[in-house]
Parts: C-alpha cells; sequence; structure tokens
C-alpha cells in the first residue's frame, strides 16, 4: 500500500491522525530548517513539512524536485493561525513527516504544472500531454466529463435504452464528409471506412427489435477542423423505434434535466424553445441561433421598396430582400469603426453594409437622402430605432442577407459585450428543408441524409416535391446551445416504397444506392418498424458547459488543426513491408 488516504481530502477533523500519502511533488519551499512541500494527487493538494527534529528525513527532502513522485508518512496537525491557507481545501492541517520514499524522480518538466495562470504553447501542451494532464485546468475538465458522461448513460439506462457497439472497420456512412479509409490486407484492393456515424448501423438495430439504442462512440470524419471540429469526436448516438420527433425531443429535454442537476447548473427553463428553420434564418440569419442576447434581423423589404436607393429598390423589386439590425447604443461606433465592419460585410460576401445612425442632432447616414421623411419615419419606427442607435442593412439574395447579418450579429454581440457567459440557452431548430439546390451538382440534394423522413403524407412526396422543391419540410431537427449545433437528427423513412421514390427525386439511380447502403434497403422490406434518433456531440456539449474555446480542451488526446498528434507524431510514414502486405504502392 502506498498511501491510506487522498492527499485532497483530509480536513481538520483528521488532527491528530497518522496518515500515508503518495503523489507529486507540486511545490517545493526551502526555509532552512523547515521543507515545505505541497504533494498533489488527482483529489488535491496537500502541505507536508520536514523539520530538523529529524535531520536525516530532512535531508533526504532537500533533494526533492518538481513532480519526483513520493510517499510520505506523518501526523496531521493544525497549521499555526497565520500559517492557514484560505485559497486550499487542506489549508487549515498539515502532516509532519516521519518516513519520506523517493518512487521516481522527474526531469525539469517543460510545462510547469504548479503554475495554473500562464498555458504553454498548444503544440508543447499536446506533445506533453501526459504533464498538461496533470494541471487543474485539464483535470478538472476530464473530471467533468466524466460526470456529464455519467450522467448521460445512467440517464438512458433508466429510460430502457440499451448500450450496443456498432462496427469501426465498415463501409461508408451517408454524413457527408470524407471517410477515413483502412485498407484490407486480407481483401486486395479494398477498403473499409472508418464510421462518420453509426447511423445505419442504429436503424439496423431497430430494424432488429432492439427499440431503444443508445451508444457513447467515436466517429470520423476528413473534414476542415476548426475550434469546435475534431477528426475523431465523440457523439452520443440515440435511436428509437414508433417514436415520433416530440418523443426524441422528449428523451434529449430528460436527459438534459439530468445532467444539469447532476452538474448543479440551476435556472436551464424546460421544455426549450422551439424554432422552425424558417423563423431561425430569418430572425438570426442562422440555423443555429445564439439567443443569449437581442440584434434580431428584421426584414425591412417592404418598407424599402420604393424608397429612391438604387440597390434596396432594385434588390426588393428583383426577389432578394433587405434585412436591418438595430445595433443598440450604435451611434457611439466611430465612423472608422463603421468602416471596418462594411469591410467586415463585404468580406463575408455582401456588397455593402449601409447604415443609420441616431443621433442627438438627428440622423446620420449616406443613404437617407434618397428617403422621403415619411419613409424613414416608418423604417426608424419599424425598427425600434432610440436616440443612441444605429441601423445597419444588407440588400442582397436571401442567403447572402442571412450570412452577413447572422455574423455581424455575433461579431456585434462580443463587440458590445453582449454575451452572459453564465446563461445556457439550449433551443431546437425544427422543420428544416429536407432538398436543397445544389449549384456545384445542378441537382437537388438532401439537406441531412436520404434516409430523412418529410413531414406529411411520406407516400406523396414526389407530387409534393414537384409543387415545391423547396417547400417539402423534413421531420428533421437540430439542438443548439449557445449558438453552436450540439445534436442533430430525425425521423427516418422506414418503407423501401418511400425511400425509393427519395432517391428517384436526388437522381440517385437505385444501383448506386444499392452499392452503398444496399444492406440498410433491404432490411427495410423486412418489416422495419418506424423509428428515429438522434446524435449529441459529447465534446462541443462539454466544453461549452465548462466554458473552453475549444473541444481539444475537453478531450484527453485531441489532435492539432492539421489533424497532427504531436505526442504520437501520428500520421507517420510506414515500412514499405506493411505497404507491400496492403497491396499499396505510394504515388
Ligand atoms: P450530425 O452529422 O449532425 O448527425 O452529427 C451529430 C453531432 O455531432 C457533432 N459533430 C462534431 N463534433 C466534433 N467534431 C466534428 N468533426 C463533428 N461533426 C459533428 C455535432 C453534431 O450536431 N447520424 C446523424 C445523427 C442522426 O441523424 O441521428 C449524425 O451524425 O455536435
Ligand atoms: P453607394 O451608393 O455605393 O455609395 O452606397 C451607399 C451606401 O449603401 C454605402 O454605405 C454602401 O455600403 C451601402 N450599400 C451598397 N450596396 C449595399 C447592399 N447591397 N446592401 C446594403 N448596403 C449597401
Amino acid at each position: 500500500m502506498y498511501r491510506s488516504r487522498n492527499c485532497g481530502d483530509i480536513s481538520k477533523k483528521d488532527i491528530g491522525a497518522e496518515v500515508e500519502l503518495a503523489g507529486w511533488v507540486h511545490r517545493r519551499r526551502d526555509h532552512g530548517g523547515l521543507i515545505f512541500i505541497d504533494l498533489r494527487d488527482r483529489s488535491g493538494l496537500a502541505q507536508i513539512v520536514f523539520n530538523l527534529d529529524n535531520k536525516e528525513l530532512h535531508q533526504q527532502a532537500e533533494n526533492l524536485r518538481s513532480e519526483f513522485v513520493i510517499s510520505v508518512k506523518g501526523k496531521i496537525v493544525e497549521r499555526a493561525a497565520e500559517a492557514v491557507n484560505k485559497d486550499l481545501p487542506t489549508g487549515e492541517i498539515e502532516i509532519v513527516a516521519s518516513t519520506l520514499e523517493i518512487l521516481n524522480t522527474s526531469k525539469t518538466p517543460p510545462i510547469e504544472i504548479a503554475d495554473a495562470r500562464t498555458e504553454p504553447d498548444e503544440n508543447i501542451r499536446l506533445k506533453y500531454r501526459y504533464l498538461d494532464l496533470r494541471k487543474d485546468k485539464m483535470r478538472n475538465n476530464l473530471i467533468f466529463r466524466h460526470k456529464v458522461t455519467k450522467a448521460i448513460a445512467d440517464c438512458l439506462d433508466q429510460e430502457g435504452f440499451l448500450e450496443i457497439e456498432t462496427p469501426f472497420l465498415t463501409k461508408s456512412t451517408p454524413e457527408g464528409a470524407r471517410d477515413y479509409l483502412v485498407p484490407s490486407r486480407l481483401n486486395p484492393g479494398k477498403f473499409y471506412a472508418l464510421p462518420q456515424s453509426p447511423q445505419l448501423f442504429k436503424q439496423l438495430c431497430m430494424v432488429g427489435g432492439l427499440e431503444k439504442y443508445y451508444q457513447i462512440v467515436r466517429c470520423f470524419r476528413d473534414e476542415d477542423l476548426r475550434a469546435d471540429r475534431q477528426p475523431e469526436f465523440t457523439q452520443v448516438d440515440i435511436e428509437m423505434s414508433f417514436c415520433s420527433e416530440k418523443d426524441v425531443i422528449d428523451t434529449i429535454e430528460k436527459i438534459m434535466a439530468h445532467v444539469m442537476s447532476r452538474i448543479k447548473i440551476p435556472n436551464v427553463v424546460m421544455p426549450f424553445p422551439r424554432l422552425t428553420w424558417e423563423e431561425a434564418m430569418g430572425r438570426y440569419g442562422t440555423d443555429k441561433p445564439d439567443t443569449r442576447f437581442g440584434l434580431e434581423l428584421v426584414d425591412v423589404s417592404g418598407l424599402v421598396k420604393d424608397v429612391e436607393f438604387k440597390v434596396f429598390k432594385e434588390t426588393v423589386k428583383n426577389g432578394g430582400m433587405v434585412k436591418s439590425i438595430n445595433v443598440k447604443g450604435g451611434a457611439k461606433f466611430s465612423r472608422a469603426e463603421m468602416d471596418r465592419l462594411e469591410d467586415e460585410a463585404k468580406k463575408l460576401g455582401a456588397k455593402g453594409l449601409a447604415w443609420v445612425v441616431i443621433a442627438e442632432s438627428g440622423l446620420k447616414s449616406p443613404i437617407t437622402k434618397f428617403f422621403r421623411p415619411e419613409q424613414i419615419n416608418a423604417l426608424v419606427s419599424r425598427m425600434k430605432g432610440e436616440t443612441g442607435d444605429t441601423l445597419i442593412f444588407v440588400a442582397d439574395k436571401a442567403q447572402v442577407v442571412h450570412d452577413v447579418l447572422g455574423e455581424i450579429r455575433l461579431q456585434l454581440a462580443v463587440k458590445l459585450n453582449l454575451i452572459d457567459r453564465n446563461k445556457f440557452n439550449f433551443l431546437w431548430v425544427t422543420d428544416f428543408p429536407l432538398f436543397e439546390y445544389s449549384e456545384t451538382e445542378k441537382r437537388w440534394v438532401s439537406r441531412h441524409h436520404p434516409f430523412t423522413a418529410p413531414h406529411g403524407k411520406m407516400e406523396e412526396i414526389e407530387e409534393r416535391f414537384m409543387k415545391d422543391p423547396a417547400g417539402v419540410k423534413a421531420q428533421a431537427y437540430d439542438f443548439v446551445l449557445n449558438g453552436t449545433e450540439i445534436g442533430g437528427g430525425s425521423i427516418r423513412i422506414h418503407r423501401m416504397d418511400v425511400q425509393r421514390k427519395v432517391f428517384k427525386i436526388l437522381g440517385f439511380p437505385e444501383a448506386e444506392a444499392r452499392s452503398r447502403f444496399g444492406f440498410l434497403l433491404d432490411a427495410l422490406e423486412y418489416g422495419a418498424p418506424p423509428h428515429g434518433g438522434i446524435a449529441l456531440g459529447l465534446d462541443r456539449f462539454v466544453a461549452i458547459l465548462v466554458g473552453a474555446s475549444s473541444i481539444r480542451d475537453v478531450i484527453a488526446f485531441p489532435k492539432t488543426q492539421s489533424a497532427v498528434c504531436p505526442l504520437t507524431g501520428a500520421p507517420d510514414v510506414v515500412d514499405i513491408k506493411q505497404l507491400k502486405e496492403l497491396h499499396i504502392k505510394l504515388l
């Protein structure tokens, strides 16, 4: 036995007791006659004292350095009043050592573990991740992640979901990113794909009669990486039979209630708000709105369609739109700041960014000269403009207006410091369009995946598509937290006749569908029950809860933005011999 107690768990009520502790030398302070060691284990810190009563032991302690691994025996005593450390849970006591064993030494670490304030370059953090993990931040994040994961799993268990594993060596899945491929030695020229999600297998579990499936599972996607994207990430993957959209949403809300109460985050009001996709796009310019602040988009096309300002008039006439945001308090922005905002809008794809400042002295704007007084008054009143505000406008096709103002809205919220970091605004976005037109492919494609069920009568899908392709809505839903998509799912098509019609609409030859997901299509013909589900992005969810700016801070061994692991050096070259066995020749 190395220890009888954990460092962080001892307290005043243990005074007088003999303990054995083991851990790392966090800090060492040598006061001549007295040597103090902050001993650290996963639970926290305890102060060990080596005094001159035991000269041999004191001498041994002089050799201790940061991150040595030691075990000590000693007696718990109360600290002198002036030595109490209020910042430390164990700050009222210390351990007077009677024995010391050095279990291992350490080189001087390239990361200063005891320094909570500064953080080395991320490459160093990832190369020496095992040292970075010793710091409070990473340790606390991973402990927190464990708690969240456990709460989710416990809740799903209570609700009757079965944890079922699905293969990693499989065929390409339809999530739409690039696959990671694994060559097959036993089948020359053939490749497995690592799953982008267990989508098809979870549907097969439903056909298999398992009714309620979940899996906390790694997914692999070869896509361009960002702060909230990793090449391998974790989903809480869920699928249910005989369910409606409401059942899936209710299940997630139950899980969230359970998680938030376990991690003691109060004031989360349920049920979460539900916005249709159209409403989300209209009011926020995005399908993942951050509702912690206002600055909503307002459609003013109707009010500006007859003004002299050509840009506005023509845009509306040609089927575009003009939207505005009332930037509350924006009148304080300098001319240079407004120019920067306009440049930003242009970078995002707008042709310009018109503005009207509502100043004490009246309106200031490059465009009001094109408005009659009653026109501008109507506009200001519609925008609820008050002295001190600035109205900004973008005129363009709907998509450009939404992309630009949606992003400008986020930037303004940061600039104006409108975001309350203690808020957790969950919401659902529903009624996504089932199809969207792909300009690159010049055809209609699925927005989610081709197995997503439409709203309304499924068997009439073709007629409905012919009438209004963009108007067919999907039984698909996204789960959003503070402006990040943390989950998405849908009710699936469970009938082959309907599935065939959807493939036809997509111009997806049945032969191709067969070769890619024939096994699923076969399964649909053997009594597939109605089913649907969702997947939560666990890394993103946990990162938002702990306030991390990147999901890398809640993953023990993540990869860099260029998909490299500085710790192991992966990806790396391999032996020619290995390649030969796999029948692979490098170009
Ligand atoms: P989707 O592709 O929307 O749905 O993924 C579900 C959630 O996974 C998270 N996510 C990611 N997190 C980190 N890094 C990534 N590269 C990454 N990609 C996605 C997001 C996202 O909301 N099979 C369907 C689910 C279903 O239909 O049931 C699916 O995978 O938070
Ligand atoms: P101009 O007449 O080009 O000088 O534009 C007058 C103002 O209208 C400038 O502030 C431009 O940024 C703005 N503007 C130009 N095009 C657009 C547009 N498509 N949407 C919004 N504002 C625009």
